[in-house]
């Protein structure tokens, strides 16, 4: 498996079969496409079979200014639990660190909430609704 750098375009097919259900609606982010974002895919035998996005977005909750979300993960359905997932945030954070990033949040869905904590990810907050989506928990990661 290969993780490498690639556009927000590559990452819409996997945004749409599984953080859409195949509804191509909303799978594109405000922020795609500016300077500061980046997008990881993970590849085997050059096919796309998992996405990250990184964007530069601080949170009310913190006052930080080198802060970022990372934003639509998804890992192919036949290829989940088998590694992928951790090797995009391990990717991510070592950018983020190069970046001179302080803190990683995200929204994350309630389904997920154990794979970040795998992650060592924080929890914070209570259980909010994204409408259309469902449950989510903001949780966050620290960089050294
Ligand atoms: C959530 C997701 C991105 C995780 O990626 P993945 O490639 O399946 O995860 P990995 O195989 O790298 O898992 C790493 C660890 O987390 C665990 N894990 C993975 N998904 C989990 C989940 N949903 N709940 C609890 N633990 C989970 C794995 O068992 C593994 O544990 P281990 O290190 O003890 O073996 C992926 O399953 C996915 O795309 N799910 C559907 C879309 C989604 O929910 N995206 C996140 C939106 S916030």
């Amino acid at each position: 498996m290969e993780i490498k750098i690639i556009k927000s375009v590559e990452t819409y097919p996997l945004r749409i079969e599984i953080l859409r259900k195949g509804i191509a609606k909303d799978f594109q982010f405000v922020g795609d496409d500016v300077a500061t974002t980046f997008h990881l895919g993970a590849f085997m035998h050059d096919e796309c079979i998992g996405i990250l996005s990184c964007m530069k977005k601080e949170h009310a909750l913190w006052n930080e200014t080198h802060v970022y979300q990372l934003r639509g993960m998804a890992v192919k359905s036949d290829l989940q639990n088998s590694g992928v997932g951790k090797a995009l945030i391990i990717e991510s954070l070592k950018i983020l660190k190069e970046r001179d990033c302080k803190l990683v949040w995200c929204n994350a869905r309630e389904t997920a909430v154990g794979f970040y904590e795998k992650m060592n990810f924080k929890t914070i907050g209570s259980r909010f609704q994204i409408p259309k989506v469902g449950p989510h928990f903001v949780m966050v990661f620290t960089l050294e």
